[in-house]
């Protein structure tokens, strides 16, 4: 193993990368079913595939004692009123809980816990930490002009369970209203 680069990594909250980490990739093609209005989507996809966003992702190690962290990058933009968003998940380890670290631009964070289907919008902002608790679904919205760069260090077996939600989406959208972020109920 080699100590230094399993240790230390650089990144770039600018641009949203990190050396020697493995990138995704998410497109408008990538979403279709996410945004809220199919119409404006089908519109922007016929336009061009932008990129929305992308996820720079480190695993030093395995194992229940371990961390995984990842560096995310989401472009400004919006379909319809919705600002630009990642997928959301629960963990598939659902205890396993997450922390983001702001790093650049102006974010939320949606959260809904399984149990009680309740909602939360939470800053996402430079020197700030959201604590996302285990059981709860996160997606991460840019509702700002420049791309929302952000750190989240989750445990390593955490997990990704993209099921529920590619299934039947958050129950609260985040739409821009007279300019500002605001929760409203899925209408469909
Ligand atoms: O692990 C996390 O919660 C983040 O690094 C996300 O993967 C990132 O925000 C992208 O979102 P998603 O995984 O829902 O596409
Ligand atoms: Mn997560």
């Amino acid at each position: 193993m080699d100590l230094l680069a399993d240790q230390f990594i650089q990144f770039n909250p600018q641009r949203g990368t990190m050396e020697g980490a493995k990138v995704v990739e998410r497109r408008l093609s990538d979403l279709r079913g996410y945004f809220v209005d199919e119409a404006a989507y089908e519109a922007a996809l016929a336009q061009e595939d932008s990129l929305v966003y992308t996820v720079s992702s480190v695993m030093p190690a395995e194992g229940e004692s371990q961390l995984h962290y990842g560096l995310g990058m989401i472009m400004p933009g919006r379909i319809g009123a919705e600002y630009y968003l990642t997928k959301g998940h629960f963990h598939a380890w659902r205890p396993a809980a997450e922390l983001y670290i702001g790093l650049r631009g102006e974010g939320v964070m949606l959260l809904e816990d399984e149990a009680t289907g309740e909602s939360k919008l939470v800053p996402l902002i430079p020197n700030s930490a959201v604590y996302v608790p285990g059981f709860t679904a996160h997606r991460t919205i840019n509702t700002g002009k420049v791309p929302l760069t952000y750190l989240g260090v989750y445990p390593a077996q955490a997990g990704h369970d993209y099921g529920l939600i590619a299934e039947r989406n958050f129950r609260k959208v985040v739409l821009a209203v007279d300019g500002k972020p605001t929760l409203r109920d899925r209408v469909l």
